[in-house]
């Protein structure tokens, strides 16, 4: 018996050790992931700074842009007080390198605060000057995380149709489905080109998950002959809330409480994909995007 129990721990040693070689960064470019949701509070903010951590723990370099420009969350999630923005930035009144914040592990956040609404009204140079300036990013991240606002506010679909995929976060309650729906029907109607993928929070188990997923799916290749990807599902867990109040994010003081482990498989099926296709991706042409959606 305790053979068995000692060959099964060199097992999931062996297969942990194969996954940590096999990951490989972004080549020559960042992979540009909008975190939505048709309905508010279903936990993006949460999901996007502690995925940010999950991924960062496999050496993948992580800015998470924190574009809710209405009430900014990550900021209070992982207990940072920026005193500046984006607009600053826009403005010029701060260099990009004095806004952006060091998180643990390594991980970057750029304050959106209302800067995106500055960029509608931008001369053409100041444009430039501005974009030129976003592009000492270039390289320094595998992935930009855009923690974007709910619904379907122009802002909001600025940011998840200019990015390469979309992570569509809803809990099962019936009026957050309704509004995914919603969400991807807009999405779609837009001609947006990358894929949609599912997290579906606050479940007891991952079969909750995966039955709201195929629910989902089922209307929209019904009504829309169009279907998104499942990616993953995070349990309801008390330490999420907890982790909030105490400002600290539950992947680094909770690490083996379940909504931690959730999210530790959701960042390596996110790192397993292949990802060849972004190469040559830049935050530059990312901004660049954003800003033609808001003239
Ligand atoms: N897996 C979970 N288990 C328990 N509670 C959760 C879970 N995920 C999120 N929550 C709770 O939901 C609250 C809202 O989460 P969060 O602020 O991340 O949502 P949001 O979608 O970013 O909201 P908004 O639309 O206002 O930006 C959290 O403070 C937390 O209390
Ligand atoms: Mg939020």
């Amino acid at each position: 018996m305790g053979n068995q129990a000692e060959n099964l721990r060199f097992l999931v040693q062996q297969m942990k050790k194969d996954f940590q070689r096999n990951i490989k960064s972004v080549p020559n470019g960042t992979r540009v992931i909008a975190v939505t949701s048709g309905k508010g509070g279903v936990g993006k903010s949460s999901f996007a700074v502690n995925c940010a951590l999950a991924l960062s723990k496999y050496k993948q370099r992580v800015i998470i842009l924190d574009a809710d420009l209405g009430l900014a969350n990550v900021d209070i999630i992982i207990g940072i007080n920026p005193q500046y923005n984006l607009s600053h930035v826009i403005a010029g009144e701060m260099p990009l390198s004095e806004i952006i914040f060091n998180g643990p592990r390594g991980i970057k956040i750029i304050p959106g605060g209302s800067g995106m609404y500055h960029l509608a009204n931008l001369k053409d140079w100041q444009l430039e000057s501005f974009l030129a300036k976003l592009s000492h990013l270039d390289g320094m991240a595998d992935y930009l995380i855009v923690d974007t606002g709910a619904g379907l506010s122009k802002t909001v679909l600025s940011f998840v149709l200019s990015s390469d995929e979309v992570f569509l976060l809803t809990t099962t309650e019936p009026t957050a489905m309704t509004d995914a729906y919603g969400l991807v029907k807009t999405i779609h109607a837009e001609k947006y080109q990358g894929r949609i993928k599912l997290i579906v929070n606050r479940v007891p188990s991952e079969v909750e998950a995966k039955i709201a997923y195929s629910k989902l799916n089922i209307a929209l290749e019904r009504f829309l002959h169009y279907s998104i990807d499942y990616l993953g599902h995070l349990q309801e867990d008390p330490r999420v809330a907890q982790s909030v109040k105490e400002q600290q994010p539950y992947v680094l003081s909770y690490p083996h409480t379940v909504a931690a482990n959730d999210i530790n498989t959701i960042a390596e099926r996110i790192i397993k994909r292949d990802d060849t296709d972004y190469s040559g991706h830049t935050v530059k042409d990312f901004f660049g995007r954003v800003t033609e959606y808001f003239r």
